[in-house]
């Protein structure tokens, strides 16, 4: 099976060297998590360290600020575009206010339908322009918005069916469950889920992050820290942050602190 590797220093070696080609990867965190720092590197790292084009998908924050945020790591993804190897594209805003629509004309469901399938054909569009073999979807949570659990299950099945038929390895971005014990759709329809988690140890800043699944893959079970720095994410994949209940109370860092 091709291999997919992110090019996070550290990361892929937690999974035998890469996502399964064309899998939907489910990739969760709390705010400030690096959830779009991560997704941003596995693209930049993907142009440039394995030519592979890649499409971004943005549906809340704008290209222009997201080319800003990046360039703070170093990543010039103004060149890449030009290049023909990335586009960053947003979501349709006016598909997006048609599903809160939704909420209050619960009659109007064809024309919803219509607006969701604006979305995923914008996407396809993009893939095929550049011929993008990654593509990375932030977040998934903004498609959530009815108040009807049924309605918001309907559309992330069919956006993810649709999804994993364009033929690129996808992550998507979901915001973290606040309830640790009940998982979202999203969570059983990836074939592989990569949890990034924040706690504050001793007044310290922790990051770590866990593989919850990756089907088909002997993958890590251990949490391992990770630090964000000038150049992007870096996972200390040999060390291991030891948790009990819901607390990290302990950190084996010998490579992170030179201890
Ligand atoms: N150069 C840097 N060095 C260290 N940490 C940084 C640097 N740049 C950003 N960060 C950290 O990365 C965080 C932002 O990461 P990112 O935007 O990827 O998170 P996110 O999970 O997408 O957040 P959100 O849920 O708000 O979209 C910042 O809050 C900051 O803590
Ligand atoms: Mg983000």
């Amino acid at each position: 099976m091709a291999r997919v590797p992110t090019g996070i220093p550290g990361f892929d070696e937690l999974i035998e060297g890469g996502f399964i080609e064309n899998d939907v990867i489910l990739l969760t965190g709390g705010p400030g998590a690096g959830k779009s720092t991560f997704g941003s590197q596995y693209l930049y790292s993907g142009i440039t360290q394995y030519n592979e084009p890649g499409v971004y998908v943005t549906f809340e924050e704008t290209p222009a600020r997201i080319m800003r945020n990046m360039w703070r790591y170093g990543w010039d993804m103004e060149r890449l575009i030009k290049e023909n190897k990335l586009r960053i594209i947003r979501a349709d805003p006016i598909a997006y206010g048609r599903y809160i629509k939704k909420t209050l004309e619960p009659d109007k469901h064809d024309h919803d339908n219509a607006t969701l399938e604006t979305v995923l054909k914008q996407i396809y569009a993009s893939v095929k322009e550049i011929n993008a073999k990654r593509l990375f979807i932030d977040s998934l949570t903004s498609l959530k918005i009815s108040p009807d659990p049924v309605d918001v299950r309907h559309i992330i099945l069919e956006f993810v069916k649709n999804i994993e038929s364009f033929d690129c390895t996808t992550l998507i971005t979901s915001e973290a469950n606040m309830n640790p014990d009940h998982f979202s759709v999203e969570e059983y329809l990836a074939e592989g889920v990569i949890c990034l988690k924040v706690n504050r140890i001793a007044g310290e800043r922790i990051r770590s992050l866990e593989i919850l699944k990756m089907r088909g893959v002997k993958h890590d079970e251990v949490l391992r820290p990770y630090v964000i720095t000038d150049k992007g994410i870096i996972v200390y994949s040999s060390d291991s942050v030891i948790g009990k209940e819901a607390d990290v109370f302990s950190l084996q860092r010998s490579s992170i602190l030179g201890e």
